[in-house]
């Protein structure tokens, strides 16, 4: 067990934890912030994205004994108010069907308008291959993330 001093969502916290305890389990059973969601377990489909330093991070395989003085945020501190273009869009767009991968989807949408406002096909393409929605979002999702980066740029 060790003690670290982390930022989340604008916060300092400090946590006792095991160094190698993957930060999806930090987020949402020491801090409860649920939105942060388990599919796989090994960075595979993208439903623990969060923002590390403004770029797109798996939780469930990011132990916490890693983060040191980088920022995280989570869904829940995207925007205290749902203004962010991706969530705006999301909304618009009708995007969730059951939700559950959704607040993945929204986060990969803020780290790849950070680091491309204008995001080509081919960069919207690798980023969302790895976000898996068992409910066939898929076009909406794309329609969002295009309307997004319009607003952004
Ligand atoms: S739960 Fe982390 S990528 Fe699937
Ligand atoms: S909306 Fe159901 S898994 Fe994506």
């Amino acid at each position: 067990m060790a003690q670290y001093n982390i930022s989340v969502n604008g916060e300092q916290h400090q946590v006792d934890a095991p160094p190698d305890t993957p930060m999806l389990w930090v987020l949402r059973d020491r801090l409860g912030l649920t939105g942060t969601k388990y599919g796989c377990g090994i960075a595979a489909c993208g439903a623990c994205a969060i923002l590390l330093d403004g770029a797109e991070e798996r939780s469930c395989q990011l132990p916490i004994s890693e983060v040191g003085s980088k920022k995280i945020v989570t869904i829940e501190g995207l925007t205290r108010d749902g203004s962010h273009p991706a969530q705006r869009a999301w909304m618009e767009n009708d995007v969730p069907q059951c939700g559950y991968c959704q607040p993945g989807q929204v986060i990969a949408t803020a780290a790849l308008l950070n680091k491309s406002p204008k995001p080509t096909d081919a960069e919207i393409d690798q980023v969302f291959e790895t976000h898996i929605c068992r409910c066939g979002t898929y076009h909406r999702i794309r329609e969002a993330v295009k309307q997004a980066a319009k607003e952004t740029s």
